[in-house]
């Protein structure tokens, strides 16, 4: 009779996440179909910088792409890796590394109240409830959100709204925020204020606007166009370079309906 005796095969001990790595996330020859449409085309990328910003026109992959960063979509040509693990195998463990946050924070939150939408996090870490809870009360206090605790999530402002959507993924200490368009919905005085906070963060960021000024003091800007990287440097060079782009493509456009 054969024993079977457990063992840590190769592929296992390849999926280990290093957050030391320089490079937190390598796209190779990345390609993705989704209902028959190719919205991403042999992409390659390797991301090591604090704050990356993703521009583009609607529909040029931007969402796409940043949902390779922590599972929502696997790629069906190349590889992504964060920190060094393949997404495709560690899918599971991906929330707890990479904090994704969207445009719209009534699609992200879960919970009746503030104080639970902040404790499922923890939970999911592993604390028990009372744990969860008190650990959810620190958590808010330490970021000057208490009063905040017992409010139904639903009575916020679209600003505390979204401050919450991101103090939910950052209390389980995520190394990487990703952000879909987060100040989209807000007001201008919102919008500065969140920025402003995820300005403050010691995570590393990736973020996706339409609203070219929050790139102000990023280290990197990747354009993308049709599923492709169409640029991707320092902000002072891609920037301009995407605004005259677009002023060219608007001067050229010959009918009203061409949007
Ligand atoms: N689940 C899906 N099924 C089919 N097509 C999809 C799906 N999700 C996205 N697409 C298509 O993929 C392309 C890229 O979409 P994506 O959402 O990544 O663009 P985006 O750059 O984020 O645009 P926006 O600025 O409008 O948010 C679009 O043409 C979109 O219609
Ligand atoms: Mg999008």
């Amino acid at each position: 009779m054969a024993f079977w005796t457990p063992h840590r095969n190769k592929r296992d001990e390849e999926q280990r996440f290093d957050p030391a790595l320089a490079d937190f996330a390598v796209f190779e020859g990345v390609g993705l179909t989704l209902g028959g449409r190719e919205v991403l085309k042999d992409v390659s990328l390797s991301l090591s910088e604090r704050r990356i910003g993703v521009i583009g026109l609607n529909g040029s992959g931007k969402s796409s792409l940043v949902r390779l960063l922590n599972g929502l979509h696997v790629p069906g040509r190349g590889s992504v890796r964060i920190f060094g693990a393949e997404t495709k195998a560690v899918r599971a463990q991906l929330p707890r590394h990479v904090g994704f946050v969207f445009q719209n924070p009534d699609h992200q939150a879960i919970f009746p109240t503030v104080e639970e939408e902040i404790a499922f996090g923890l939970t999911q870490l592993g604390a028990d409830k009372q744990a969860a809870r008190d650990g959810a009360t620190d958590f808010l206090k330490r970021h000057h959100c208490e009063p905040l605790a017992k409010k139904p999530f639903a009575e916020l402002s679209e600003g505390q709204k979204q401050l919450i959507c991101i103090l939910a993924v950052l209390v389980m200490q995520p190394e990487l925020l990703v952000l879909d368009e987060p100040m989209a919905s807000l007001d201008g005085l919102a919008a500065r204020r969140i920025l402003r906070k995820l300005k403050s963060l010691d995570q590393k960021i990736v973020l996706i606007s339409h609203d070219l000024a929050v790139f102000d003091g990023f280290d990197r800007v990747i354009w993308l166009e049709d599923g492709q990287v169409r640029m991707d440097g320092v902000p002072g060079d891609v920037l301009p370079a995407y605004v005259a782009d677009l002023d060219r493509r608007a001067g050229a456009a010959k009918e009203e309906a061409d949007l």
